[in-house]
């Protein structure tokens, strides 16, 4: 029985919306996870979002809100984002849970009785603009890198973490865990900051100055700052000492992260679980970072990529496969439609999609639809080669899961993936059908085929669940088993002969190249949407009376599905009508600021009168109103 499995990534700050980097770590740890269900592991995988700090503070107060109010929207954002990116995962931890804060606070108080813990006064270079201290090295020309000014010198009495005390046993640790950070060159470069003498780390900022945080244990007028709060996440939900959780799924704990918070991940963590007598992850697997179009990510150059948005255009496992199959996990890689509307034309329509229409197709062509029985005396020499090169997949494809290389795996696959697309020429089914013995031969010929796609459908289970899932489907394998064991991978023959199958399907449509144009310059996609109207002129325009108004009521229309009936002030009370019961609910309305067309022509819907028309998008059962980005008084006209 393999050991138990435990996958995290990094919790994500909850001041950005997720985007393609959150993505990507999350399908690797959701790929992994599912890799190690086939494997017969029990697993546990924990995703989740960082929320204290003063980021989230600022960020929550240009949105005019509260930080908790805040933290819950993005919260929210992530936790329901990856089940739409077929994330499967056990456990969403959010740092301001109850039982975190509880944890935290519990070991904080444990190294501060250990002594590993002190205070001290710290002066720094200050910044009140952003309200924090920066290095000198972070600084340029001298001055905070977003308010171009100088920041002030401040002396400031924090609690501070023992660190240095550690950075022999940490050298030591690694030395004896080669594998502990892997890629190497990850591990090369946390031993060459330990290199250097490690400095204790400030571990403390005073209410004064933040008071959304987690209180320190032993100093009420001090939140803890921040990466005890943020790496704690990881143990603090599986009941530390004594829990099932714990000592089932701590030992094989495995740690996810891009390379830009490999610090507090290779050096703080390994010597807060020392400090606090907790054993040393397993391993921390470091990946790079995503570009866009060559570039770096950025909400100000207006390139960041958005998952919802890939899969809305291009389907879920098509995203997740370009992931996997374009980073080498460890460096940096470019993302691009262009290469991902490659990928799917070539890798997905026509190498694996096209071989198994085809074959499925000659199936019914050949055998009414039946997977025939194959023929063991007319087995020869390109029959053994295939089932040699699925041993190899196996061996491989178990080193590449295990070791994190996923687009290498890929590649492994698409070679064999190739092989039965030779197989099949080299045997050329369509001559063998003609005569006698020839069709004998074509019954194992067949049958090793389809044999040759059950084994490829279940190894892509984890990075493609559907395709895997409708392979299965078409290969008479049935609905009910989510994936197949990796034992059943291991063997050949699995596929019972005999076995009807539905008609052939396209896996994955192909896309057309011309669709995709310059994203960041000109519109990429053809739009899927009604095309533009003819211009008109502003006198035309300012014909349309737009006002701001705000919801005092709502209620459905008795009959009708779609309408609600809106009581709006917009300067004067009116009533409207508005076709969007099938996104709110009457109480999601009432107090929202919305925009109307006040000047529409009253007209009587379902027996109501509609004295004005609310704006709103409305597509394939999604609905957004529109509305401005702050409050308004009711009845000022938007132009
Ligand atoms: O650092 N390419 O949160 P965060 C690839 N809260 N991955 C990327 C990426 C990119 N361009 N951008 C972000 C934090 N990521 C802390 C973590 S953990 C105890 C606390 C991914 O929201 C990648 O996984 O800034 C990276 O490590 C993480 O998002 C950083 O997320």
């Amino acid at each position: 029985m393999p050991k138990p499995f435990y996958v995290t990534t990094p919790i994500y700050y909850v001041n950005a919306r997720p985007h393609l980097g959150h993505a990507y770590t999350t399908i690797v740890a959701d790929v992994v996870n599912r890799f190690h269900r086939m494997c017969g592991a029990e697993t546990f995988f924990q995703t989740g979002t960082d929320e204290h700090g003063d980021k989230v503070v600022r960020a929550a107060r240009e949105e005019n809100l509260s930080p908790r109010l805040f933290a819950d929207q993005v919260s929210e954002a992530f936790r329901t984002l990856w089940p739409k990116l077929d994330v499967e995962y056990d456990y969403f931890i959010r740092t301001t849970d109850f039982g975190h804060k509880k944890f935290v606070k519990r070991i904080l108080q444990k190294i501060y009785d250990a002594g590993d813990i002190y205070f001290s006064e710290y002066e720094g270079t200050y910044c009140f603009g952003c309200e924090r201290f920066y290095t000198q090295r972070e600084l340029i020309d001298g001055k905070c890198p977003d308010h171009r000014t100088v920041p002030e010198i401040i002396k400031e009495s924090n609690y501070f973490f023992r660190m240095s005390r550690y950075q022999d046993w940490l050298v030591d640790y690694i030395d004896k865990h080669p594998d502990l950070i892997r890629p190497e060159r990850y591990r090369n470069e946390v031993l060459a900051f330990l290199r250097e003498p490690l400095e204790d780390l400030c571990i403390s900022r005073p209410k004064t100055r933040l008071q959304w945080g987690i209180t320190l244990p032993f100093d009420e007028r001090y939140v803890t700052y921040v990466w005890f709060d943020a790496l704690l996440n990881y143990v603090s939900p599986l009941g530390y000492p004594d829990g099932e959780k714990f000592k089932k799924f701590w030992p094989g704990v495995q740690h996810i992260i891009a390379k830009d918070i490999l610090k507090p991940h290779g050096i703080y963590w390994p010597i807060i679980l020392k400090a606090a007598g907790i054993p040393v992850y397993q391993h921390l697997n470091v990946h790079g970072y995503w570009n866009v179009d060559e570039g770096k990510m950025s909400k100000s150059i207006g390139n960041v990529v958005e998952p919802l948005e890939m899969i809305d255009i291009y389907g879920v496992d098509a995203f997740r496969f370009f992931l996997l199959r374009d980073m080498v996990f460890g460096l940096d890689s470019n993302f691009s439609e262009k290469a991902l509307v490659q990928r799917i034309n070539s890798d997905l329509a026509n190498d694996l999609g096209n071989l198994f229409s085809r074959s499925v197709t000659m199936v019914h062509r050949y055998f009414n639809g039946t997977i025939p029985e194959p023929d063991p005396e007319s087995e020869d020499k390109l029959d053994e080669g295939l089932k040699k090169e699925a041993q190899r997949l196996y061996k491989e494809y178990i080193e590449g899961m295990e070791g994190f290389i996923f687009h290498k795996v890929l590649i492994t696959l698409w070679e064999f993936i190739n092989s039965i697309n030779k197989y099949i020429d080299m045997n050329a089914p369509w001559v063998l059908v003609k005569n006698k013995p020839g069709k004998k031969k074509l019954k194992s010929v067949l049958y090793n085929i389809m044999e040759g796609l059950r084994l490829i459908a279940g190894f892509i289970y984890p990075f493609m669940p559907r395709a895997s899932r409708l392979m299965g489907q078409h290969l008479g394998m049935g609905s009910g088993e989510e994936f197949q064991p990796m034992e059943d991978l291991r063997v050949w023959g699995k596929l019972k002969p005999g076995t009807s199958l539905p008609k052939s399907i396209t896996l994955f449509p192909r896309i057309k190249p011309e669709a995709i144009q310059d994203r960041f310059g000109k519109p990429e996609i053809k739009s899927k949407f009604p095309p533009l109207k003819p211009p008109i002129g502003i006198e035309t325009f300012n014909q349309i009376d737009l006002r701001v108004a705000k919801v005092l009521g709502a209620e459905k229309i008795p009959r009708s599905q779609k309408l609600l009936k809106l009581r709006l002030d917009m300067g004067e009370k009116k009533t409207v009508v508005a076709g969007i019961a099938e996104g709110y609910s009457p109480e999601d309305l009432i107090g929202k600021q919305v925009i109307v067309v006040a000047n529409l022509k009253p007209t009587k819907l379902m027996g109501v009168l509609s004295e004005g028309m609310v704006l709103a998008v409305v597509d394939e059962g999604r609905y957004r109103l529109a509305t401005l980005d702050g409050p308004c008084e009711p009845g000022m006209p938007i132009t």
